[in-house]
This record gives structure tokens, C-alpha cells and sequence, in this order.
């Protein structure tokens, strides 16, 4: 059966020796997750971190690749890049990545497939904006991210991406999605999958919320037959806060 997730997303917060600190806290509390565990940190940190982090039970992932394989892109970094520093997913779609650098469907599609040719495992996240759930539209505007980015991969393929949804109007402004709201929104992205790839894949398929879950809403919306885990921005920079999310399960 599919496996339950928290991941941290530090986003551009932690200096190396901050999250070399954090790391090494998080190493020493989190022992015997019930869940898999996953830091996402800048890319400065991957390499140190995940050396750090080896033998623990907790992996780490890039939270952005570059869409082209290598060569003259100043400034990018390429999956071929995150893989070799130890990282084992990386989070691709977040919708600060999709709303300030203009990363589309087909930018984010090139991406999942790097990602995968290189032996990365994609977080891949969807959600809707306000105005689209204010229109009741957010459920044809995940579908529109699921079918523009992910739905061209093989059954293969697919099997080893992870789905976020993060509600857009919930990242960062403590505004969580309730348990309900999120729970119809996780079981409408089960059904796509299960249409595109079969019950099986879909079943097996790990779908996290993310959007202000912390240590007090975590186990509320883990309890869903549907909500698999959590990606957490604000309450990962604290290794006590996502302790408490990890013990949610
Ligand atoms: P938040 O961010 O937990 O701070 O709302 C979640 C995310 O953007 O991944």
C-alpha cells in the first residue's frame, strides 16, 4: 500500500550553517517515524545534508531542478546535479515556482521527466488559487495541472511521483484547508489518477496536503482516508514543530 509522508519545505530560508543546524537536530529526535520523512531544502545545502542525514531515516529533496538536461544556463541546476548530492526527490510545480517564474505545463512537464530520467522521485504540486475555489473551479483547475504536466508519463513513470496539493490561498497565510475540503480534493485526484492509470496506481499513490498543516491541524487531516501525509513550509524551519507534525502519525 501507498506510503504516508511529511515533508519539509525550507524554501529560501536557512543559511548552510542554519540548516546543517536544523539537520542535525531533526537527526537526533526523529528515530522511528511511522511515515517516511523528507527535508527539501535550497541548493546549497543538498550535498552537506544529505551526507549528514545518511543512515538516518530521513531523505532529502531539491525543491527545483532546471527543464534542460546541462549546458549554458547560468544559473541552473540540473536533476543530474540534485541526484548527485545524495537528494532523492525534489519538488517541482510549487505554486511560488509556477506564479513568480513563470513555470507552466510544458516547462513543468520537462522537469517531472528530467527529474525521473535521473533517478529522482518528483513531489509534484497542484492547487487552486482563490478566485478559482471562490468559483467552485478547483477541481477542473487540478485536473488541467494533472493532465498539462504529469499525464504523458507511462504507467512505470507515474508509479514513482508523489502529488501534492497545496491550496494556494492556504500556503503561508494560515488559513488551512479543513479536513473536508481537502479530503474531496485528495479523493478527486485518486479518481483521475485511477482513470488515467488503473485503481492500482492510484491506490499505491502518495497524496499530501500542504498549506499551513502544523502540529495542531497535522492529525486531523491525516486521519483521511485520502490525505497521505503532509508538505510543510513554515512549520518545518523548527525541529520540534515538524517533530510534532511527524507524530501526527
Ligand atoms: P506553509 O507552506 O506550510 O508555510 O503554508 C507549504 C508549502 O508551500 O509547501
Amino acid at each position: 500500500m501507498r506510503k504516508n509522508i511529511v515533508a519539509g519545505n525550507w524554501k529560501m530560508n536557512k543559511t548552510l550553517q542554519e540548516g546543517v543546524a536544523l539537520a542535525t537536530e531533526l537527526k537526533s529526535i526523529v528515530k522511528n517515524p511511522n511515515c517516511d520523512v523528507i527535508v527539501g531544502t535550497p541548493f546549497i545545502h543538498l550535498a552537506t545534508v544529505a551526507e549528514l542525514l545518511k543512515g538516518s531515516p530521513i531523505a532529502v529533496a531539491a525543491e527545483n531542478c532546471a527543464d534542460h538536461a546541462s549546458g549554458a544556463y547560468t544559473g541552473e541546476v540540473s536533476a543530474a546535479m540534485v541526484k548527485s548530492t545524495g537528494a532523492s526527490y525534489v519538488i517541482i510545480g510549487h505554486s511560488e515556482r509556477r506564479a513568480y517564474y513563470g513555470e507552466t505545463y510544458a516547462i513543468l512537464k520537462e522537469k517531472v521527466q528530467l527529474a525521473l530520467a535521473n533517478g529522482l522521485r518528483p513531489i509534484f504540486c497542484v492547487g487552486e488559487v482563490k478566485e478559482e475555489r471562490e468559483a467552485g473551479r478547483q477541481n477542473e483547475v487540478v485536473k488541467a495541472q494533472l493532465e498539462g504536466s504529469l499525464f504523458g508519463l507511462t504507467a512505470e513513470e507515474f508509479a514513482k511521483v508523489v502529488i501534492a496539493y497545496e491550496p494556494v490561498w492556504a500556503i503561508g497565510t494560515g488559513l488551512t484547508a479543513t479536513p473536508e475540503q481537502a479530503q474531496e480534493m485528495h479523493s478527486h485526484i485518486r479518481g483521475l489518477v485511477a482513470a488515467k492509470y488503473g485503481r492500482e496506481i492510484a491506490d499505491g499513490c502518495s497524496i499530501l496536503y500542504g498549506g499551513s498543516c502544523n502540529a495542531k491541524n497535522a492529525a486531523s487531516l491525516f486521519a483521511n482516508p485520502d490525505i497521505d501525509g503532509g508538505l510543510i513550509g513554515g512549520a518545518s524551519l523548527k525541529a520540534e514543530d515538524f517533530k510534532a507534525i511527524i507524530d501526527a502519525f
